[in-house]
């Protein structure tokens, strides 16, 4: 990261904390609910099948820019099927970075030819051991290893989202963040019960147990993006929520943290990392705040 990215966000945070702000600093535009997979666990691909229009993805981009928002995501769906007129998702990214966003990360299943150097990281989505990551998503692990073998950069950060099929490979994500050419690290999440998708959620005791043996990797250097400080908040969700300075954004509309907002109930089960850790960053909590800013330093 960029020592003036840096001193933004530093005064953007100690504004929010003294003042009480809820400004938001990150946003994720949704590209398209479109996917070529359909896992088990993900409950918003293909429902309404729609690319968003370039235009208005380039207004949303513009609109959030001015809003103050410098760290984006582009997500879905599938974000690598996203296209209109001759436009792909790199251009997005490439008008991103022109527009002064500081940080454009994109997220993806990997079963596409990955060229996204302009990226920060390339968010990867691999779900277990060979066996397990098929069986949540489909016969796409070869694909995926193949696909980050041949990447044009090695700006790729596994993502991981834990649940009851995968709860016991973390250290085999772990072992191909480390290992791979163009692996930069790993980010775990932990499942989000979304409606029909409870059996795959952890107790806090299981959730304790998978922190236990990330904070394991982590002592014996293994790449990792998460904040060790948040995971005891994560594990008895018992940070704010929702996180007021992240946003999502569909179709012109803006949600407050994710989409799931609107689900009730949901945001006590939360099981994504991201929303710990900029709750509790933005909360003042301090032994977050070094954690964020050692970690942001060592891997973007
Ligand atoms: C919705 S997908 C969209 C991007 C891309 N299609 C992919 O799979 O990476 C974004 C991320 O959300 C994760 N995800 C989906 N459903 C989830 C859930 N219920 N709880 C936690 N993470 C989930 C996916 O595993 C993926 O890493
Ligand atoms: S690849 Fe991503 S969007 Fe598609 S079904 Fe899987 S998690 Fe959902
Ligand atoms: S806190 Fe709520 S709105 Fe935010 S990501 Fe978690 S479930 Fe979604």
């Amino acid at each position: 990261m960029k020592i003036r990215s840096l001193i933004q966000f530093s005064l953007f945070g100690l504004s929010t904390i003294i003042f009480k702000r809820r400004k938001p600093i990150l946003a994720t535009i949704i590209l398209t609910d479109k996917c070529n997979l359909t896992c088990k666990h993900c409950s918003v691909n293909n429902i309404t099948g729609k690319m968003y229009a370039y235009q208005s993805i380039h207004q949303e981009m513009s609109d959030l820019y001015n809003q103050g928002i410098r760290i984006l995501f582009f997500c879905g769906g599938e974000t690598f099927l996203w296209e209109d007129n001759g436009k792909t998702i790199k251009n997005l990214v490439q008008e991103a970075k022109s527009i002064g966003f500081l940080i454009v990360n994109v997220v993806t299943n990997g079963t596409f030819p990955l060229d996204m150097p302009e990226a920060d990281l390339i968010l990867l989505s691999l779900d277990g051991t060979p066996e397990n990551h098929n069986l949540i998503r489909g016969n796409t692990y070869d694909t995926i290893l193949n696909n980050i073998d041949h990447a044009t950069s090695d700006n790729i950060c596994l993502y991981m989202a834990i649940n009851q099929l995968n709860k016991h490979d973390i250290q085999s994500v772990s072992d191909v963040a480390k290992n791979t050419k163009n692996i930069r690290a790993v980010s775990f999440n932990f499942h989000t019960p979304y409606p029909n998708t409870e059996n795959l959620m952890l107790s806090p005791t299981e959730k304790e147990s998978c922190c236990t043996t990330i904070g394991n990797l982590m002592k014996q250097g293994y790449p990792i993006f998460n904040l060790k400080t948040a995971f005891k908040y994560i594990i008895n969700n018992s940070f704010k929520t929702p996180c007021y300075q992240c946003i999502v954004v569909e179709d012109g509309k803006q949600y407050t943290c994710g989409r799931c907002i609107e689900i009730e109930g949901l945001c006590e089960k939360c099981g994504y990392f991201f929303a710990a850790e900029y709750a509790l960053v933005f909360d003042g909590n301090i032994a977050v705040i070094i954690d964020m800013l050692k970690t942001y330093l060592r891997y973007i």
